[in-house]
């Protein structure tokens, strides 16, 4: 299936995922191959699949890579700055058979929270959407994080300083502060990539921060009206760090 192909697919599906970070889910999922032993039995997993956009680019990417099964969490029951509930699970059901790629999903309606309890796969990529809230974000953190095995990816959707929810963006940026784990940060569009490791160097870690003062600086300056020449060296030196 060709990249226009499963944009066209994943636009008739409502949700906030833009078209360049459908593709960079679809590439990372699809370069989740098997290297190793380890890799063979590990897996993707997504927190928040409301009806299937990011599921849908993650689930192609996987079918044309290594085929790791994606388990996609979610209580299917709306939003929390929606006051009325929401059942999205048939629409989600729908959306991925379509799609064909529902052999390769595993839907589990719950919370992250209720998920993560008893979850034993090594995971290879995770992606986080789901409670945006501060708190939330930080428990899907706390829970899933020592689940992502070394080598793995974590993705996180919202990150940029222009969205309306606060929560991803300060979790990231303190997990980037604390962790001693992680390497190559990068951005597109509002997702964030990290990679964990068994242990970062020194200079990785200071690459993460570096990487991150850049990336708020960008969207600073963005923000002001500066004379193009000058937002076309910012787009320059951020280019490195986003995919
Ligand atoms: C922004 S939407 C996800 C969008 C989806 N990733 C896409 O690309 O279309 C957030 C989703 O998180 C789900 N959600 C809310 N609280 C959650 C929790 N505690 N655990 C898992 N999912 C949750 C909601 O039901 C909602 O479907």
């Amino acid at each position: 299936m060709r990249i226009e192909e499963i944009r066209k697919l994943a636009n008739t599906i409502e949700g906030w995922l833009t078209d360049k970070e459908g593709e960079l889910l679809f590439n990372l999922a699809k370069n989740c191959t098997s290297e190793n032993g380890v890799v063979e039995k590990s897996v993707i997993v997504e927190i928040g699949s409301w009806k299937g956009k990011s599921t849908i680019w993650l689930g192609i990417g996987s079918k044309l890579g290594g085929k790791l099964k994606i388990y996609s969490i979610d209580p299917h029951k709306g939003h929390k700055h929606r006051p009325e509930t929401i059942e999205t699970f048939e629409e989600f059901k729908r959306n991925i058979r379509k799609a064909d790629i529902d052999d390769i999903i595993t839907p589990i309606v719950k919370t992250s929270e209720e998920a993560a309890k008893g979850f034993d796969k090594p995971i290879k990529l995770i992606f986080i959407d789901g409670n945006h809230e501060y708190d939330y974000v930080k428990l899907d953190v706390d829970l899933w994080f020592p689940k992502v095995m070394d080598g793995g990816i974590i993705a996180f959707h919202d990150t940029a300083s222009g969205n309306r929810w606060k929560g991803p963006k300060k979790v990231v940026k303190e997990l980037i502060f604390t962790s001693k784990k992680l390497r190559n940060v990068k951005f597109v569009n509002s997702i964030t990539i990290v990679e964990k490791v068994k242990r970062a160097s020194v200079k990785d870690r200071l690459m993460n921060r570096y990487t991150l003062f850049l990336k708020d600086v960008y969207e600073f300056t963005n923000k002001l009206s500066l004379p193009q020449p000058m937002k076309t060296i910012g787009k320059r030196l951020i280019k490195q760090y986003t995919q």
